[in-house]
């Protein structure tokens, strides 16, 4: 039906017939003549309408937003003046000799060029979203994604393997999406939250390097970069070690960036430990762009006056931290209130500030509701550490170390962004060296930080079972721009040490068996050495394509109450399903 994309046509076509298909993203009408810019996956090309051809310059006054269009026109150079230096199409125009009108629309609801429509309605109409050019932009950059991805996989001996959709819990430790069995009342499947037991399976069937972009489901509290459903580039491979995985993983990452968006990442990737990671930025997926950094200030207020301050620095589990904002004394007081109320969603129950106007004249230069409770030499060692310049604001976290690292985290972030601070495009880490475990408080017992396959750094299961807190694990985490892109890790491949992990995690016997006996029992039958990682590729295609949220880089996503308003699921079902399913609503007259 065409001949070529609107998009694709150039100063080499003039004077040529073409025949274009697509929509009409705009009709002008310039008093006589007619223009049309027509749309498909490629871009816009402007179609000239000349009343001499009347015939089918009468078809055009039917003509509206988003009708489909045949035409057949003449390449001609667009006249001084009017060149478009946007489009790759700005040079020329085209003269329509044919028009076909192959369908209408009703007026759509909203304008393609609107970047400000309500994502409910985005989501409702996403097949008309979805033909916004930077819609179409950001699928097409993910299947050049995948590709890229795929290329280097395959060139590297990795096998593209299914796994089972309906499946049994996996270990992620989210909620699970159920799916009732017909066959066998009152049993469910579950939907996989990742496919990890399966590719260690994999492993353990010989395969060696396995892949797969699958998948996977949490039933988990939503934000920008987490779905109900979302994909993940799975990596399973035996017979390597932490080092291996992360370089190979690495290679990828940095032949994908180049093939796609020609940009050379570091090679290497830094790393950092976990527990570096949290001491000077707050998090355990910093975002190295901002040049700011948590100095730890606990030793210098043991014993000064202020409770708020010498309460956490004499508690084992307490902190006491600043952030210097460079050129920070401009804010304002309003803009100091905001921040502390920002920190508060974090738990941090105040952000003491001191301004410095002149740090050479010691506490006389300097501005604070708490230099009163501050002895002259802490001041001077505070100024000291932070190595704070006249104009710069130093703020104050003094609480529990979680709290004071989460809230002066996230202002980081929040400052970095907000004062234009970030230096550099891509900033790839590795994290490493995390921590086996994590206590909750609240629960008294100890979670896995990763999953409950993840091998500790050592052999020793009576190690592990004597000292769980100061265990570290054979983790590593991909992080981008502070975004978590990837999480893997070597995997435990001998049965005790199994056994030890699940003890400290208090899972019985008999409830490993149930949950993973099929796991424990193939770990007795010749289990290779293996590891592996998973990354977010959502996550992945919303920083490469510079978008606030995974929904942008996904064709049909869910809102953040995890509906979706295009086809209105979940819906409810008819009384028969729910019989044949052995399902019973009980509605709230019956109870
Ligand atoms: P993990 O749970 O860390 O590891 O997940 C791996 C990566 O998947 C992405 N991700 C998500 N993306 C969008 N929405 C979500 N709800 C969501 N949850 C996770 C993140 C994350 O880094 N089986 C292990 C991997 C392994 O050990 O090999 C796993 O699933 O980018
Ligand atoms: P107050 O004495 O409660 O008025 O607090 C004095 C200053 O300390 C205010 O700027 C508070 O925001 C700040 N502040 C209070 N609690 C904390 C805390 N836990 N961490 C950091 N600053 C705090």
């Amino acid at each position: 039906m065409r001949t070529q994309y609107c998009g694709e046509v150039t100063k080499d076509n003039l004077d040529q017939a073409v025949t274009l298909c697509g929509w009409v993203n705009r009709r002008r009408d310039h008093g006589g003549v007619i223009f049309i810019d027509l749309r498909d996956k490629t871009g816009l090309v402007q179609v000239v309408f000349d009343p001499d051809r009347a015939e089918i310059f009468q078809l055009t006054e039917q003509i509206r937003n988003e009708y489909v269009l045949q035409v057949t026109a003449k390449v001609r150079l667009r006249p001084e003046g009017t060149i478009n230096p946007e489009l790759t199409t700005g040079e020329i125009e085209v003269l329509a000799t044919e028009l076909t009108v192959l369908n209408e629309s009703e007026t759509p609801p909203f304008q393609i060029d609107d970047d400000d429509v309500n994502e409910e309605s985005r989501l409702r109409y996403r097949y008309v979203d979805l033909r916004r050019p930077i819609m179409q932009e950001r699928i097409q950059m993910r299947v050049k994604v995948v590709q890229a991805l795929r290329n280097y996989l395959d060139s590297n001996g990795f096998l593209d393997i299914e796994t089972p959709m309906l499946t049994k819990a996996t270990p992620e430790g989210a909620r699970d999406y159920l799916v009732p069995s017909r066959t066998h009342p009152g049993e469910f499947f579950a939907l996989p939250q990742s496919p990890q037991i399966f590719k260690q399976l994999l492993m353990m069937s010989g395969f060696d390097r396995y892949y797969q972009i699958v998948r996977c489901f949490r039933d988990e509290d939503l934000r920008a970069d987490r779905q109900p459903e979302f994909t993940q580039l799975d990596i399973e491979t035996a017979f390597l070690n932490e080092e291996d995985i992360i370089v190979m993983v690495e290679g990828m990452m940095r032949d994908m960036f180049k093939a796609t968006l020609n940009v050379d990442l570091p090679n290497p990737f830094p790393r950092m430990s976990y527990a570096e990671a949290m001491h000077r930025y707050g998090s355990d997926k910093p975002d190295l762009r901002i040049p700011l950094e948590l100095v730890d200030i606990t030793d210098l207020m043991t014993a000064v006056e202020f409770k708020v301050f010498s309460g956490p620095a004499n508690d084992e589990k307490g902190r006491v931290a600043v952030l210097c904002l460079p050129n920070g004394s401009e804010l304002s007081r309003k803009e100091i209130d905001d921040y502390t109320k920002y920190v508060s969603n974090y738990g941090a129950r105040g952000l003491a500030y001191i301004k410095c106007n002149d740090v050479a004249q010691g506490r006389e230069g300097l501005q604070s509701p708490i230099l009163k409770f501050l002895p002259d030499d802490v001041v001077a060692k505070i100024i000291e550490r932070t190595q704070a310049s006249n104009g710069d604001l130093l703020f104050f976290g003094a609480d529990k170390t979680s709290v004071v690292n989460d809230a002066l985290g996230a202002l980081r972030v929040k400052l970095g962004i907000d004062r234009g601070l970030l230096e550099g495009e891509w900033k790839p880490l590795w994290v490493v060296d995390f921590p086996m475990f994590e206590y909750d408080e609240k629960e008294s017992r100890w979670n896995a930080l990763h999953h409950p396959f993840t091998a500790p750094n050592f052999d020793s299961a009576q190690q592990l079972l004597d000292n769980p807190g100061e265990s570290l694990s054979k983790a590593y985490d991909m992080v981008l721009n502070g975004t978590e892109l990837g999480g893997g890790s070597v995997r435990i491949h001998k049965q005790d040490l199994q056994k030890a992990v699940f003890e400290v995690l208090n899972i019985s016997e008999q409830e490993a068996e149930s949950k993973f006996g099929f796991l424990l029992k193939a770990l007795k039958f010749g289990c290779p050495p293996h590891a592996g990682i998973a990354f977010g590729m959502d996550r992945l295609i919303m920083l490469m394509t510079g978008s606030d949220s995974i929904r942008d880089v996904m064709a049909f996503p869910k809102t953040q109450t995890a509906q979706c308003p295009l086809t209105d699921a979940p819906a409810e079902v008819s009384e028969r399903q729910l019989k044949e399913l052995n399902i019973r609503i009980r509605t709230k007259a019956k109870e």
